[in-house]
């Protein structure tokens, strides 16, 4: 089994991916800023997991490298931890909201591209040169094709888009530069939902930006209505249309992929992960509905700028090459997503 940094590892889609890790029996470091997470996540992942001991909780920074180094040496020196080395990173750690990325870009660039290029120059420092890249379907910007396929054109739209955009081709420069990289970088559509037990889910701070964490909140009363942000999309029902991905099958995409960089050590693997499905606002309110037997409140508002009528994601090159698709539907989303938010009504400090 391998030696594993998790960078944001207490987040949403980063603690599901650590217990998925656990469970198949790796040794994890995490650092994490607990800017949009807590650390409470993690006590629960480990609790799941039914592991003591298999995972190293460091509160740190990636854009700053001693905090990064600190990482690194506790590989070496964990007395717990049989680490010697850490032999790859899932690169989590990074801010993720569009429309605060249009309010503070500096604070965005800084964050997502000056943190990764710091963990990559620890990384590299160290002889690391393994890394999956938490990547985003917003670098498509506007698709002009959809489904979309990974050799679509990049055209980001806003701050946080061309940020990842921007790790993204540094991440290729890497590649070329040296041989030994082994780099991953996995587009995300729209990651939702939550694990089963209820244990762990999305605990998004403040108001909620995304559609799945502002339905559950409205059916569990913390919030009036839902806004639906336009009905007069060229859609099937005139509400913007998705790709859900259960957080779950997310994770297990992310261990698939490290298994695939271990393994076969390939130079660069660039993958869409999505289900493929395109899913309506009007879809999702009614799925949940009729799943959960909760009433979603909603109005129509305006659209909201920036957004785009269709996103899918063409998945078929993750299923050839990694032998990986999504298992969950729909309405094991919903499922999962309202169990988390009827037990965790306040996120974990409930
Ligand atoms: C989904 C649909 C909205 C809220 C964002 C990021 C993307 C990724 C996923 C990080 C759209 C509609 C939403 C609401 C609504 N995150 N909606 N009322 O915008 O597809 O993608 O999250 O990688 O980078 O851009 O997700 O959940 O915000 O919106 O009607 O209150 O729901 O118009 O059609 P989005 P979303």
């Amino acid at each position: 089994m391998a030696n594993l940094l998790i960078t944001g590892g207490a987040g949403f889609i980063g603690s599901h991916t650590c217990l998925v890790l656990l469970e198949a029996g790796h040794q994890l470091i995490v650092i994490d800023n607990f800017i949009n997470s807590s650390p409470e996540s993690l006590k629960r992942v480990e609790k799941l997991a039914g592991t003591q001991n298999h995972l190293t909780l460091i509160k740190g920074d990636i854009c700053i490298e001693s905090d990064v180094e600190r990482a690194f040496a506790v590989a070496h020196t964990s007395n717990a931890l049989s680490y010697s080395s850490i032999d790859a990173v899932i690169h989590f750690a990074g801010l993720k909201s569009v429309s605060e990325s249009r309010i503070h870009p500096l604070y965005y660039w800084d964050v997502n591209v000056n943190g990764s290029h710091t963990l990559l120059k620890v990384m590299a420092a160290h002889g690391c040169r393994t890394i999956v890249f938490s990547s985003s379907a917003t670098i498509y910007g506007y698709p002009r094709q959809t489904p979309t396929p990974e050799d679509a054109s990049i055209a980001p739209i806003n701050p946080y888009g061309h940020t990842k955009a921007t790790v993204e081709q540094l991440l290729a420069d890497l590649a070329g530069s040296e041989s030994g990289w082994r780099i991953a970088r996995l587009r995300y559509f729209n990651p939702v939902g939550a694990h089963p037990s209820g244990l762990i889910g999305e605990d998004p701070r403040g108001i909620p930006n995304n559609l799945f964490p502002l339905i559950t909140q409205v059916a569990a009363g913390r919030r009036s209505h839902l806004k639906i942000f336009g009905r007069d999309w060229p859609t099937s029902d005139g509400t913007g249309i998705r790709d859900y991905i259960h957080v779950m099958d997310l994770a297990e995409g992310h261990y698939t992929t490290l298994k695939v960089l271990l393994d076969e050590k390939p130079q660069m693997l660039t993958l869409n992960l999505g289900s493929g499905v395109g899913i309506s606002v009007l879809e999702m309110i009614s799925t949940f509905e009729t799943t959960c037997n909760q009433k979603v409140p909603y109005q129509f508002t305006a659209r909201r700028f920036g957004d785009a009528p269709k996103t899918i994601a063409d998945a078929s090159l993750a299923q050839a090459r990694l032998g990986w698709a999504t298992k969950r539907d729909l309405i094991e989303i919903c499922r999962d997503g309202w169990a988390w938010q009827q037990a965790n009504p306040y996120g974990y400090d409930s």
